[in-house]
Parts: structure tokens; C-alpha cells; sequence
């Protein structure tokens, strides 16, 4: 499996919090199948990116050594997760910040304070970049919760999402289970990330979250989630096209 949403690098950001915990994390995602593994640090699109970029390869560079040097079975990918907010609109090389250079960008917004059109004129921006957004946890933002329909009119229009193994696994409260398990089931999430940030809650351990995920999910939505979108990501490619069904907010009509 490949988990494109992780904090593994150590003392970066909120994430791993020294390399004894990253390389842990990594031996606990080589035991729960994870064998490709994208390090996203936070960052914004007003931080300095050159200071970002040499800090997180120097991270990257260091966490490979230590993997290798013990073993683990573990691929390690540049990436990062970008706060988008105004000042996204005075950014000038968000290319940088993509997922192992292609042309995909992990991107996230506040949780509070703003306005799905505010949403609307980021993700814009972006594509009028060349580049193809990938919304992290959709799940999580209240604004998504209700207004399922927000998330079907951004998918029409090219826009790519990644829900939590751990609101899949109900860990997350209900608003945030149902909206990912309803994006899971028809088609609409394009991967599970772990999110992970430590060695509990919100972990690399995406086996043992799935022991926790509804049943009924195809298994071709599963493999897409968990894989094959991933790869094409990581390869620079098209992502393969699912059968979507547009989602509905449960008691609604
Ligand atoms: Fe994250």
C-alpha cells in the first residue's frame, strides 16, 4: 500500500518528534503494509519554500539513511501539505511543493473562518497553475460535512480527495465517518492517507484501521484508495478513472 499523507519526518513540523519516533513509525508502517510512504510537513505558501525544501530533503535524506540502515522495507517520497489561504495569490512556485515533482499538490485550508467560494477561488489558482489539487481529510472541515454537494460540483470539476484511515475507522467522530465513508463507498476518494504523526492516534497503521472500515466498500474502490491512485501520483500519471457516484448527506433527498 502507499500512504501519500504522512508526518514522518522528524522535527519538521507537528509530526514526528525525533528520528527514534520517524524510524518507529516506519517499522510500523512496513508491519501494516505500507511499503511507499509520501512525507508531507505542513508548510504555507508564504514561507520561505527554499528554507522548506532544503530542511525537508535534509529530513528525507536523513530518514532514508536510517531505514535503510536497519532494514525496513520502506520507500520515502518528497511532498507536503499545504495550508492555502489568501495569501495563496502571491505564491509564485508552488510547482515546488507538489508531490515527488509531479503534478500533484496535497493541499489543506482552515478549519473555520472560510467561505466554500474563498475554496473555489484557491483551487482555481492552483489549476491556473498546471497543477491538480488534492484535497487532504475533506472529511474534517465542517463546511464539506454540510454541503456534500460542494464536494460533488469540486470533483466534476477535477478535484481529487484523500480522507483519513482514521475517519474511515469511525475514530473521528460521525459527521466526519459518514462524509468519508460515503466518498469511499461511490467512488469520490481517491486515497487513505494516515495522516500519521506519532506512534498513537492517527499512526501509520493503516491494516489495523482497516480492520475498522465498513465492509461494504468495493473492493475495486478499496485497492484505488489504497494503491492505484497513489501510484499514478507517485509516476506522474493520469489518475485511473473510478466509477463515482455523487454523494448525499444521510436523511436528505
Ligand atoms: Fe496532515
Amino acid at each position: 500500500m502507499i500512504d501519500i499523507h504522512c508526518h514522518i519526518l522528524p522535527e519538521i513540523d507537528d509530526g514526528a518528534r525525533d528520528l527514534e519516533t520517524a524510524i518507529r513509525m516506519c517499522h510500523m508502517a512496513e508491519a501494516n503494509g505500507i511499503k511507499h510512504i509520501v512525507a508531507t510537513p505542513h508548510t504555507n505558501t508564504v514561507d520561505n519554500i527554499n528554507s522548506f525544501i532544503n530542511l525537508r530533503d535534509e529530513r528525507l535524506k536523513l530518514l532514508r539513511r536510517s531505514v535503510e540502515e536497519r532494514g525496513i522495507d520502506v520507500k520515502l517520497y518528497p511532498g507536503a501539505e499545504v495550508f492555502v489561504d489568501d495569501d495563496i495569490f502571491f505564491a509564485n512556485d508552488l510547482k515546488r511543493l507538489t508531490i515527488n515533482g509531479s503534478r500533484y499538490i496535497l493541499i489543506e485550508f482552515n478549519f473555520r473562518n472560510v467561505k466554500i467560494r474563498k475554496i473555489y477561488d484557491y483551487l482555481n489558482e492552483i489549476i491556473d497553475a498546471g497543477l491538480v489539487p488534492i484535497i487532504a481529510h475533506p472529511e474534517r472541515y465542517e463546511f464539506f460535512q454540510f454541503d456534500y454537494d460542494a464536494v460533488n460540483s469540486l470533483a466534476r470539476n477535477g478535484v481529487i480527495f484523500q480522507i483519513n484511515a482514521t475517519s474511515l475507522a469511525s475514530l473521528d467522530g460521525l459527521q466526519e465517518f459518514e462524509l468519508a465513508y460515503s466518498m469511499a463507498y461511490n467512488g469520490l476518494a481517491s486515497f487513505i492517507g494516515t495522516d500519521a504523526h506519532a506512534l498513537s492516534h492517527r499512526a501509520p497503521n493503516l491494516s489495523e484501521m482497516m480492520r475498522y472500515f465498513p465492509p461494504d466498500i468495493s473492493h475495486y474502490n478499496m485497492e484505488m484508495m489504497v494503491h492505484d491512485s497513489a501510484k499514478a501520483v507517485l509516476t506522474d500519471s493520469p489518475i485511473p478513472m473510478a466509477e463515482r457516484n455523487e454523494i448525499r448527506k444521510r436523511g436528505s433527498f
